[in-house]
């Protein structure tokens, strides 16, 4: 601490002296017309932009930046930009999961080398938000999030369209017969039609909704459209407030405690949220080192309503969602219900969450239902265990068919997405409704990186016949705009070793969602005698040896129920100054 109590700064260690190493920090930070007195003690804020072409959803951050620095500078701060990798979920290949962790390195190493006394996290698209947030979490530095907020509405023959979840119908229409190939073209211009990331609940507005119960963003972050003006003031106001956070030396570790993230879990319950916040809130968890495990999903989510109707579990999208009230709303609304379970978790603001939404206005019951007529009674993520995934697998009771969550049935397996593709539609394909298709090697070592391909789409022929769901099982993840009676995460993957790899077409399954079970009815013995037969490692191990970051990612990351970060990155390493560089 100064003698005016507020915490030394960690730029006063590059830009605080009138020696030779000031010289040198000072003289080329001037080279952008920076005037000697920004260097007198103004707290340096860092602006984290996942800017990037690649990245469509933010691909307007140097707009929403300019409004951020508009905040700093006016509360008296000296704003500095600075570029990290860019997760483009669109685009990425084999998926932007496998990259996550490298950006959050890239993050992580910015922070702390620089002369930065805080940070705003310019997150949008899927994973930019938990690998910023994981990032700034191994710093512990004075942080907030800025996301760059949902695009608007897509219309489609003058109806509102959802991103993705419209991509998973109309595909499944195209193969049933019942739309035209033209038709399925025709939703694309009208999907993605404004600046913006997925319009649905789906994994971003999950992430930004999750940021914003964890109390790491302002109120209101996670709903307001992209292209609203009220976006940009909110993004105005974090410049105001993160200059405030620097000087309170309010670090991240004072927001993001156990309580936040069991506020967080009763959230994602609340708006139907994405199964990747399973994996990612374990992964930023893990950074700041709070104890988060599966179960935890299961004490704190089970017996909560989804109240938000969104697609892809319900009707609407993330334009009426603010026009409703936002998060603010939803979170007013579990509060009076005795549902938060901690209300007086400090937020960025300085206040407690509850502090922030106890006045909070809900202006459309439509889309922000009553607790007693939920979209779903029990929405939280249901966590099922059992000898096919012993450490876990979850699956999405808003999304999937009531029905099919207690179920049997014969497997249907295909050994990986390959042979998948090249089966699934085969007219003599050994399949009826009532079966389990059975998706391996598409978990964090097998794929690599865990893709979202668990919503695998179902054999044209039983579409044909008018099915609309079936039990599905696997490995990988599932978009957050997809649905569906899915497994997904099933932990130890097929590529580590783990049980899914042992399964054989006609095997039964059992699922049973009510009491989180997840059972092979093959014996102990069989399965491992099945899986000495195959050799799930020996794919891992090749491709290991083709080194670069794939290989540095398949000998590192860890399974699905630990959060797929690496296991050298676990755990907060602080923001102590490092040694002079010259
Ligand atoms: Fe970027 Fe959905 S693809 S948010
Ligand atoms: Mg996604």
């Amino acid at each position: 601490m100064s003698q005016d109590n507020k915490p030394r700064l960690r730029s006063a260690e590059w830009f605080g002296t009138a020696d030779k190493n000031g010289f040198m920090y000072r003289s080329w930070m001037k080279n952008q017309g920076l005037p000697d007195h920004e260097f007198h003690g103004k707290p340096v804020i860092g602006i984290c932009n996942t800017y990037s072409e690649l990245t469509p959803c933010n691909a307007h951050f140097r707009e929403l930046a300019e409004h951020v620095k508009r905040g700093i500078w006016e509360a008296g701060g000296l704003p500095v930009e600075f570029p990290v990798f860019s997760n483009g979920e669109s685009n990425l290949r084999p998926t932007a999961m496998l990259t996550r962790n490298l950006a959050s390195m890239d993050v992580e190493e910015a922070i702390r080398g620089n002369p930065i006394d805080g940070v705003v996290l310019m997150a949008g698209c899927d994973k930019t938000t938990p690998a910023l947030l994981m990032g700034a979490a191994s710093c512990d530095v004075p942080a907030l999030v800025v996301s760059g907020g949902p695009m608007l509405n897509g219309k489609h023959k003058g109806k509102d369209i959802g991103s993705g979840t419209i991509v998973w119908q109309l595909s499944e229409e195209v193969k049933s017969g019942r739309i035209s190939m033209d038709e399925f073209m025709a939703a694309e211009a009208g999907m993605s039609r404004s600046a913006g990331t997925c319009n649905t609940m789906g994994t971003a507005s999950t992430m930004a909704c999750m940021a914003e119960s964890l109390g790491v963003s302002l109120p209101h972050n996670a709903a307001i459209p992209a292209v609203d003006a009220r976006r940009q003031v909110m993004a105005h106001l974090s410049g105001n407030r993160i200059v405030d956070m620097v000087n309170e030396g309010l670090c991240l570790s004072k927001v993001l405690t156990r309580g936040a993230f069991e506020n967080a879990i009763r959230t994602n319950a609340a708006i139907g949220g994405s199964t990747n916040a399973v994996i990612h809130l374990k992964a930023i968890a893990g950074r700041i080192g709070v104890p988060l495990e599966m179960d935890d999903w299961t004490r704190i989510g089970r017996d909560t309503p989804t109240i938000v109707d969104l697609q892809p579990s319900g009707r609407f999208l993330m334009e009426e969602f603010y026009y409703a009230g936002g998060l603010p709303a939803v979170l007013r609304r579990l509060g009076e219900a005795s549902l938060l379970p901690h209300p007086d978790a400090l937020t960025v603001n300085g206040r407690t969450l509850w502090e922030n939404v106890c006045d909070a206005p809900l202006y459309n019951e439509d889309v922000i239902r009553p607790l007693d007529n939920p979209l779903v009674a029990d929405g939280g993520i249901c966590i099922v265990r059992g000898n096919l995934a012993p450490n876990g697998a979850v699956l999405k009771p808003s999304a999937a068919t009531a029905e099919l969550m207690t179920h049997r049935g014969r497997a249907v397996v295909f050994e990986n997405l390959e042979d998948y593709k090249a089966r699934i539609n085969d007219p003599d394909l050994d399949v009826t409704a009532e079966d389990v298709l059975v998706l391996k090697h598409c978990g964090p070592r097998g794929y690599p990186g865990m893709a979202e391909v668990g919503n695998m789409g179902l054999p044209a022929k039983l579409l044909a016949e008018g099915v609309k769901d079936m039990v599905r099982i696997s490995d990988a993840r599932m978009s957050g705009t997809a649905y569906g009676t899915v497994v997904l995460h099933v932990s130890p993957e097929a590529g580590a070793g783990g049980p899914l790899a042992a399964v054989r077409n006609g095997d039964w399954i059992e699922l049973d969602c009510k009491a989180g079970r997840l059972h092979l009815e093959v014996n102990d013995d069989d399965i491992a005698s099945r899986l000495a037969d195959t050799q799930p490692r020996e794919a891992s191990r090749l491709l290991a040896s083709t080194g670069g970051y794939r290989g540095l990612y398949i000998n590192h990351v860890l399974q699905a129920d630990e959060g797929c970060d690496f296991d050298f990155l676990r755990g907060c390493r602080g923001s102590d100054v490092p040694r002079h560089s010259h």
